[in-house]
């Protein structure tokens, strides 16, 4: 059955443009991001590792391990890394997994047969410092990941692991967001006492506390 939210990230081993790691204990305590890609030396895809890397400040800030894969072996993730670097003006500088077995691909459920039988799509995991799977997202080979998005929920799963808050609809960070149904008026009122706006006794509105 396919990984769900919730669930345990499976731990793997393997190898990687940054040596062998345990996936588990590489993550430590941090978030992950594991992501996979179709091919090396391929144009979308190489447009999306140079992006990941530009972001990795805004990764670090937020605790969060970027790790790609795919189903080529080291050599060409060594050899596409310089492409990459070349094209988007960045250095990959994150580790990415060479797959050559499919053994990673498979234990995540990244081959999707009826769309490709070698080839893997393009997988979003988030995983949370318990390595619980917290969100994912599979996009078609032919369409770029939106990489801020991805950004966007690790802020929103942050403030809601904080604070007893959810995200309204295209939340972004600094906007006002969404006090949890379980919480009372009451209990609402000390833990927000910054005040919260109450439009249905189910949808109250509060400033998102520093
Ligand atoms: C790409 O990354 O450009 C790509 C990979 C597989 C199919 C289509 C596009």
């Amino acid at each position: 059955m396919a990984l769900q939210l919730g669930d345990t990230a499976p731990d793997f081993e393997a190898e990687t443009t940054e040596g062998k790691i345990r996936f588990h204990q590489w993550l430590g305590r941090s978030w992950g991001v594991l992501f996979s890609h179709p091919k090396d030396y391929t144009p979308v895809c190489t447009t999306e590792l140079g992006y990941t890397a530009k972001l990795k400040p805004e990764f670090d800030r937020r605790g969060v391990k970027a790790i790609g894969l795919s189903v080529d072996p080291l050599a060409d993730h060594v050899g596409w890394s310089r492409d990459i670097e070349e094209t988007q003006g960045c250095k990959v500088n994150f580790p990415m997994i060479a797959d050559p077995e499919r053994k990673v691909a498979s234990l995540y459920g990244m081959i999707h047969p009826n769309a490709s039988d070698t080839l893997t799509v393009r997988s979003v995991y988030l995983i949370d410092p318990d390595k619980k799977i917290r969100l994912t997202i599979t996009y078609p080979a032919s369409t770029g990941r939106n990489f801020d998005e991805i950004l966007r929920v690790i802020d929103s799963l942050q403030l809601t692991d904080r604070h007893k808050l959810a995200t309204p609809v295209n939340w972004k960070p600094g906007e006002d967001a969404i006090i949890v149904p379980s919480v009372s008026d009451d209990e609402a009122s000390k833990l927000f006492p910054q005040g919260f706006k109450k439009l249905k006794p189910y949808l109250r509105y509060t400033s998102v506390p520093r």
